[in-house]
């Protein structure tokens, strides 16, 4: 498979993960696509997804965020609406539910407890669902009616990266297939643009040094850190925080650029980071007036751009990638400096406290 169980001469499983994800990449490439280069999904499964009326993508944690970029996918290019849910809050207060609901389950391990929960809800009341998930033959896999496996390799460290970015992927050659099946052909060649992903990947890969300052000079003594960012921006963004919270023990909370006026902005003190992620043309002025918001209060602010709409001041530019696909490459940077901070803290990167690989229990 595309790792090897063992961490090689890597000092921690988390590390080697994040260096596997343009390999991971590649391997989704290959396996998604027919001997003719076109997108290559199992047509139960696009015929599945093509008869909903509406898409209900339920997960926890890191696989929660990717559902929240992987409903940007299926709403703008296959065009059917989709929800995303918290799988521990839905089986507890169901939404109502549209006449022809197709469920997605994502899940690296497939064994997550809460989503299964829903799932087994949700086929008692005889709906459709498909799970996303990185263990072929686990739980939700089995149980569920369809299965798109990740191809990520085993993901052993706790704080999840490459399942991350695998089932973005995944996602969007999901949605790709759905609006191509619908005569909604993308723009682009989504394979070939997953192949440049994977490239930046790997050069994003290679300044780990970099990051490693960055974490130094915001992060080795704060004692919380704040993510801004819109759109696809601001779901990368709660991701960069959870990573940094997960293996670091700094509070870390991602924000909607817009909504932290609202409340949270009283947080902000002299020197408190602020990571803002500036991927997407569209919002670029707005989320660079978000900055200058708190840097008005004292902020020490980190601006991550993407080559193109980079400005002077910037912390860190981003290889040049589609602005549909930017989260597989700006999380990149965000994993890192996690990496980076708790090794600052002496925190242990792959076993934190209180936390487990897979969460068995409701
Ligand atoms: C645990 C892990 C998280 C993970 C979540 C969902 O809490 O610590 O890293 O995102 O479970 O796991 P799953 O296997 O369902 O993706």
């Amino acid at each position: 498979d595309a790792s090897d169980i063992e961490k090689g001469t890597y000092p921690h499983y988390m590390l080697k993960e994040i260096d596997e994800q343009p390999l991971v990449m590649r391997k989704i490439i290959q396996k998604y696509q027919d001997v003719n280069g076109q997108l290559n999904v199992d047509t139960e499964i696009v015929n599945a997804v093509n008869e909903a009326d509406r898409i209900y993508i339920v997960a926890c944690g890191t696989s929660y965020h990717a559902g929240l970029v992987g409903k940007q996918f299926i709403e703008k290019w296959a065009e059917i609406p989709v929800e995303v849910h918290v799988a521990s809050e839905f089986s507890y207060n169901m939404p109502l539910l549209s006449e022809k609901p197709l469920f997605i389950f994502i899940s690296q391990s497939g064994e997550t407890a809460d989503s299964r929960a829903v799932l087994v809800q949700v086929k008692e009341l005889g709906h459709k669902a498909l799970t996303i998930t990185n263990v072929p033959g686990s739980t939700l896999s089995r149980e569920a009616d369809y299965t798109l496996l990740l191809h990520a390799g085993p993901e052993i460290a706790v704080a999840s990266t490459k399942a991350y970015t695998a089932q973005i992927a995944v996602l969007a050659i999901l949605a790709a297939v759905i609006a191509e099946a619908n005569g909604k052909a993308l723009s682009f060649d989504l394979m070939q643009e997953l192949g440049i992903i994977a490239n930046a990947m790997e050069t994003l890969c290679d300044q780990k040094e970099e990051m490693d300052t960055i974490a130094r000079e915001y992060l080795s003594t704060t004692r919380n850190c704040f993510f801004i960012g819109r759109t696809l921006d601001y779901y990368v963004g709660l991701e960069g925080a959870l990573k940094l919270k997960e293996i670091s023990y700094i509070q870390a909370e991602g924000f909607a650029g817009g909504e932290l006026k609202h409340g949270t902005i009283a947080l902000i003190e002299h020197g408190t980071p602020v990571i803002a992620l500036a991927t997407q043309e569209h919002i670029n002025l707005s989320i660079r007036g978000n900055v200058k918001e708190v840097v008005a209060r004292g902020a020490n602010p980190c601006i991550i751009s993407m080559k193109g709409l980079e400005e002077e001041g910037d912390r860190f530019v981003l290889p040049k990638v589609n602005e549909d696909l930017t989260p597989l490459i700006s999380v990149i940077p965000l994993q890192l400096i996690a990496y980076y901070a708790a090794l600052h803290r002496s925190c242990d990167v792959d076993k934190p406290r209180n936390l487990a690989k897979s969460v068995t229990v409701e």
